[in-house]
């Protein structure tokens, strides 16, 4: 998908990666970009900075991401591109509560779901749409050091292939961005970028650059981080040997 005269939506725009997205789909002459995000204050700011419209939503919420589906659907006419990028990370092993889990998988995982569902009635009938989830590396590898993170990315990716799976028949275009370490607030307190960032901490800008490639050349991986073929080609090949790799990086940064 080309970003010229598209209707978009991107979640988790109030800073980072999503700011970084929404602001290069209006310098990709979008015919409109919808920005949303938990943060009230941070959406206007950059919904004023970028020229385009916020929404404050709770992305874990279907009804409130239903709403800013209908909302732009019927001040626009369509969504052409639903980027659900909005996401958390919790930090830990074992010792994280239910709530903690609940919380990590509504956000990381379900509001991947609930825009879907959202969405797709609508693409179907104009003939096709596209999604671009922000997963991560972690989705396809693991992050060390953070459990809800890596299974809520893990279920994220298998739901976007399942999406593409099922859905690519209807014009229905999926693309899953799965960078390592991006210099964001996400990686605040995290010296360059912990284990995350052995192969260098991008800026947002540049993870937009690739995702907006990506859509455009109708891949469904985007990797900022080129590495990260190599690692999963490497898991796939040999999963015992990964992990075995995978021990002995936790071993030498045992936070992540
Ligand atoms: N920064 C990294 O190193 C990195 C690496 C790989 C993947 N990612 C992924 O990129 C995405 C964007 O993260 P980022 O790095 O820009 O971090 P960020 O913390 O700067 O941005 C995340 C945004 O999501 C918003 N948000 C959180 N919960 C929300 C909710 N329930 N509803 C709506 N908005 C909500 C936050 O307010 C924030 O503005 C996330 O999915 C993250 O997992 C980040």
């Amino acid at each position: 998908m080309h970003i010229k005269g598209k209707v978009v939506i991107v979640t988790g725009a109030a800073g980072g990666i999503g700011r970084a997205l929404a602001k290069r789909f209006q310098d990709e002459n979008a015919a409109a970009v919808v920005v949303c995000d938990i943060d009230a204050q941070g959406i206007r700011r950059v919904a004023d900075e970028i020229g385009g419209l916020a929404a404050v939503c709770d992305v874990s919420d279907f009804n409130a991401v239903k709403q800013v589906v209908q909302d732009t659907e019927k001040r626009f006419g369509r969504v052409d591109l639903y980027c659900a990028n909005a996401g958390i990370l919790v930090k830990g092993g074992l010792e994280a509560s239910d709530d903690t889990w609940q919380r990590v998988m509504d956000i990381n995982l379900m509001a991947h779901v609930h825009a879907a569902r959202a969405c797709l009635p609508g693409m179907i009938a104009r003939g096709g749409g596209a999604f671009l989830n922000t997963v991560s590396a972690a989705g396809l590898l693991s992050q060390i050091g953070a459990v809800t993170y890596t299974v809520s990315k893990h279920a994220a990716l298998g739901f976007a292939e399942w999406l593409a799976i099922s859905h690519g028949h209807q014009g229905i275009q999926v693309t899953v961005v799965c960078p390592q370490a991006v210099r964001t607030t996400m990686l605040d307190g995290v010296a360059d970028g912990g284990v995350a960032g052995l192969d260098g901490v991008l800026t947002p800008a540049e993870v937009a650059n690739v995702a907006v490639q990506a859509l455009a050349e109708k891949r469904f991986l985007a990797l900022p981080h080129p590495e990260v073929q190599h690692y999963f080609q490497h898991k796939a090949a040999d999963h015992d040997r990964w992990i075995k790799a995978m021990q002995r990086l936790r071993h030498k940064f045992p936070e992540g």
